[in-house]
């Protein structure tokens, strides 16, 4: 089945940070298994410029807003490839492609009945982009610490109160249609608290798309972004191809699990079905009766992963405690930020970053483990027996690596195909030290010597091939020293013959200060 992936797109009001680069990786991750594995998948990532945010920023740097938005959502299209994303289309939301879908998709929940015009009083959180019920203030700020102001303007309104019973169907019906289970039974418990209907447009300030035909409105900025998912498939004629008949995965950050997995399906059902003709329905009867259109329409999965703290504080611009991605890629190189940030912390849990755990786990994974087996492997060989190898040895499994990582991966379980890979490096590490091929050539026992050293050879394939989704470039090295074409893996998997090269250290140690 065709796959699609997803990651948000990123508000251009700050340059990027550690938050933004982690969920842009899980996502290359992911996409890279697949077309791996030969999968056919789509990964989309973008910027999200419109709404007060952005506008306050450009406002504070002196530019307008279309010149600042250019500018940012530069930088974040520069850190898909210093990420070495395999990303296949960028989207932001003030192109013209996005710009027009989004208004049909107004047009379409208009036309279905789902929108009425009201006046909106209450609490708006600008940093959020969110509004807020009196009810849920923590010490008159938002529940997640961002500052509320107070707003009274005519709006727009989605008639979402409508959709309380109708979801909790589709998540009995989808059972993993949101993940890790924990954020699957918080977003069940908060539309089980009743939804209110959602104020859609905002006349108290212009940078946005304009709502169609009601001038001075322009749209809620989550109404507008959400729609990218769909707009950028559509400018390409892709939408059949990767939504409708695909499985489709959004990850977000825990923060913005709400939107994704309340508001993003409410929209999408309405943008299909009239209100009068789901009102004359029960959901539940209706949800299973049209169980295969809703199944096309909404995402497969939406998957929630944590946040990073530093050094036990919380991640913000005014502690002054930003990491900045490029401070780790320029110091450390890209394929160790992508393994640290998935090895250090189970995704979908919140993490802790701290520089001497980077180093440690590094070092002792990469350098010392996998590093280590390649160099001493091949350097051994090559001394004793030059540079071609014959593969065709009998095999040492310590267990399938292939096939529990590639269901490690499937399901966002990237801390464990991480441990199954460290396992696996480990075990091939015990069986060179136990069966001690240096040992062999000294006692003239050769060919002996030859199939250890073969064996091992044939473990590191494997380990070269489930590191390449988290750590491409050194995994794309390792199967140049051992002479595997890195662009067609299913040739490589049970090689004959190889033809190895030289070791270059594949990654380098670094002290801990
Ligand atoms: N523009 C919205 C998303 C719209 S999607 C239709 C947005 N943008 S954001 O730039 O503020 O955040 C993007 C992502 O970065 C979110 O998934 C958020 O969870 C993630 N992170 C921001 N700070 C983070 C950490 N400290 N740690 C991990 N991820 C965090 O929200």
């Amino acid at each position: 089945m065709n796959q699609y992936i997803t990651s948000p797109i990123y508000y251009v009001n700050d340059i990027p940070h550690i938050g933004h680069a982690y969920t842009s990786i899980a996502c290359d991750i992911y996409a890279r298994w697949q077309t791996l594995n030969k999968r056919d998948v789509y990964f989309l990532t973008g910027t999200d410029e419109h709404g007060q945010k952005v506008e306050k920023s450009a406002i504070s740097k002196n530019q307008t807003p279309t010149e600042y938005c250019d500018k940012v959502s530069n930088i974040f299209n520069q850190l898909t490839v210093d990420l070495n994303l395999t990303n296949n289309d960028f989207i932001r939301t003030t192109q013209e492609r996005h710009k027009v879908f989004a208004q049909n998709f107004w047009s379409k929940l208009e036309t279905n009945g789902w929108i009425y015009k009201g006046y909106y009083k209450g609490w708006y959180a600008v940093r959020d982009e969110a509004f807020y019920d009196e009810s849920e203030l923590i010490d008159g700020k938002a529940p997640t610490g961002a500052p509320v102001e107070w707003r009274e303007e005519e709006s727009y309104f989605f008639k979402l109160s409508f959709f309380g019973e109708f979801l909790l169907e589709v998540f009995r019906l989808m059972p993993d249609f949101i993940k890790p289970s924990t954020r699957f039974n918080e977003v069940v418990s908060f539309v089980s608290g009743g939804l209110k209907d959602l104020c859609i447009s905002r006349t108290s300030f212009k940078w946005g798309v304009e709502v169609p035909h009601a001038d001075n409105h322009v749209m809620y900025v989550w109404l507008d972004a959400l729609t990218n998912y769909l707009s950028a498939l559509e400018s390409k004629n892709l939408t059949s191809k990767y939504w409708l008949n695909a499985k489709k995965t959004h990850i977000v950050g825990k923060d913005i699990l709400r939107f994704h997995a309340v508001y993003w399906p409410a929209f999408l059902l309405a943008a299909e079905f009239e209100y009068s003709t789901i009102q004359s329905h029960i959901p539940s009867e209706f949800c299973k009766q049209n169980f295969d259109t809703i199944k096309s329409l909404l995402p497969t999965q939406i998957f929630a992963h944590g946040w990073w703290t530093n050094e036990g504080q919380k991640i913000s611009k005014s502690l002054g405690n930003v990491i900045n991605p490029y401070d780790l890629i320029n110091q450390f190189g890209i394929d160790k930020l992508r393994y640290f940030l998935f090895a250090e912390v189970v995704f979908g849990s919140d993490g802790d970053f701290n520089i001497s755990s980077f180093i440690s786990r590094t070092n002792a994974d990469l350098a010392n483990n996998i590093g280590n087996l390649l160099q001493r492997t091949l350097k051994l060989y090559q001394k004793n027996c030059g540079f071609e190898v014959d593969m065709q040895v009998p095999e040492i499994e310590a267990f399938d690596l292939l096939s529990k990582f590639d269901v490690a991966i499937n399901t966002f379980q990237y801390h464990e195909a991480l441990s199954l890979l460290i396992k696996y490096s480990s075990f091939a590490n015990e069986f060179f030290d136990k069966n001690a091929p240096w040992s062999l050539f000294k006692e003239g026992k050769v060919n002996e010597a030859k199939q250890v050293l073969a064996q091992i050879l044939k473990m590191l394939t494997n380990i070269s091939i489930c590191l390449t989704p988290f750590c491409p470039s050194s995994a794309e090295k390792m199967m140049v020293f051992m002479g595997l074409d890195h662009t067609n893996i299913a040739s490589i998997i049970n090689i004959k013959r190889l033809k190895t090269t030289e070791p270059q250290v594949l990654f380098e140690r670094y002290a801990i200060k």
